[in-house]
């Protein structure tokens, strides 16, 4: 059963696809979900829409985060934002698994539902187990007045517009974006310097201009995409703040190209996956500059001595030592919110592959916008 949106009532304009119009409004999307929402002077975020006091925010001392697919992915990201800002323990699950595990819910603990439509039915139950075991949830929601919207206690709209490609793309961005301003207004209150509330706020107003500058980089990133649409099987790899980079660029491609994708971390290979690495199977790795370049590069070099094709996303500058690797370079930010600038040239990846491969973009084959039946 699939929610009922229909795309007529929604116009591509110029665009192949919905999802290439959607890719294409992410700066102004993102620009939409900061807007009012950033205070200068003291360093924080507003968001007066979780309802809760300082006295209540002060008290958190756990987040769980539930989200299904992409929303799971971006979750992860979430989560490292608040660990990293908020200095609060935080973890990302999906929420398809979390009411069959009879879960333990704290009163300390802030819960937090992520969905673009607010109508995922895993995610909706998952709310509704916290809520009757008396915990405290918040959503991030793009779709307003949708049924998780309803139901949580209080949430941040995530002012995406409407999203009608069944590939998630400009939603997951303001996900993302929504996260930093939960983790920035969590950690201003607690042990977040305002120095380091306002270097994360320049970070985030610098964004969407930064978003459009990998945009731009479309005629480049199809070229190559047309390549990797050749392959059977592919592997995308990151660590730490690079693997749910890596698990969602994972999920775009196989999602709409029909390409076996597969997501690792890339400190794991060495224990298993390596046996499958070949000329035939291409890596796609994220490799930020960060506390984990040296050692991600020397991951890579046991792909390159088996001849593995590799492509890095990096920052410009990033030493490969000597890789035979094709390079895609984003702008860099603050290293906390790179991992949405890394996120967006596989959005574009896994869209040339599925063009290239003369597949339908916005409705690909199994698959419904919105999971609406368990
Ligand atoms: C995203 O590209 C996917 N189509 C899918 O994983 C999606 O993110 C998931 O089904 C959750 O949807 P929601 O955000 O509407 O809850």
């Amino acid at each position: 059963v699939t929610l009922d949106i229909d795309p007529d009532a929604y116009d591509a304009g110029e665009h192949d696809s919905f999802m290439h119009k959607e890719m294409l409004e992410q700066p102004a999307a993102a620009e939409r979900v900061l807007r009012g929402r950033l205070d200068e002077r003291f360093g924080t975020a507003h968001l007066g829409g979780l309802n809760m006091d300082a006295r209540e925010t002060r008290a958190i001392r756990r987040v769980k985060i539930l989200g299904c697919g992409s929303a799971y992915y971006v979750g992860q990201m979430g989560a490292s934002l608040v660990e990293e800002l908020a200095r609060i323990p935080a973890d990302a699950e999906a929420a398809s698994e979390f009411r069959y595990r009879n879960p333990i819910i704290e009163p300390d603990t802030l819960y937090v539902a992520v969905s673009q439509s607010g109508e995922t039915i895993d995610t909706l139950l998952a709310v509704q187990e916290i809520r009757r075991k008396g915990g405290r949830v918040i959503g991030l929601v793009n779709v307003v007045g949708s049924a998780i919207a309803r139901e949580c206690d209080g949430g941040i709209y995530l002012h995406a517009g409407p999203e009608v490609a069944v590939a998630s793309t400009k939603a997951l961005t303001n996900m993302f974006l929504g996260f930093a301003l939960l983790a920035l207004q969590l950690g201003r209150v607690r042990d977040l310097s305002i120095a380091d509330g306002r270097r994360l706020i320049a970070g985030l107003q610098r964004l969407p201009g930064q978003i459009e500058e990998v945009l731009a980089q479309e005629d480049a990133l199809a070229e190559l995409a047309g390549r990797l649409a050749e392959a059977e099987s592919l592997f995308f790899v990151g660590r730490v703040r690079g693997f749910p980079v890596a698990r969602e660029g994972a999920q775009k491609f196989k999602e709409i190209s029909y390409r076996h994708a597969e997501a690792y971390q890339t400190s794991e290979l060495k224990h298993g996956p390596l046996a499958l690495i070949s000329p035939e199977v291409p890596t796609v790795a994220i490799v930020p500059e960060d506390e984990l370049t040296d050692r991600n590069v020397g991951a890579l070099h046991e792909i390159d001595a088996r001849r593995g094709p590799l492509v890095v996303v990096t920052h410009d500058g990033v030493d490969l030592g000597g890789l035979a690797a094709e390079r895609i370079v984003v702008p860099r930010n603050e290293r906390e919110l790179d991992p949405i600038l890394l996120t967006v040239p596989l959005q574009l990846l896994a869209y040339h592959a599925a063009l290239r491969l003369g597949h339908d973009i916005d409705k690909p084959r199994n698959l419904a916008k919105s999971v609406t039946v368990e």
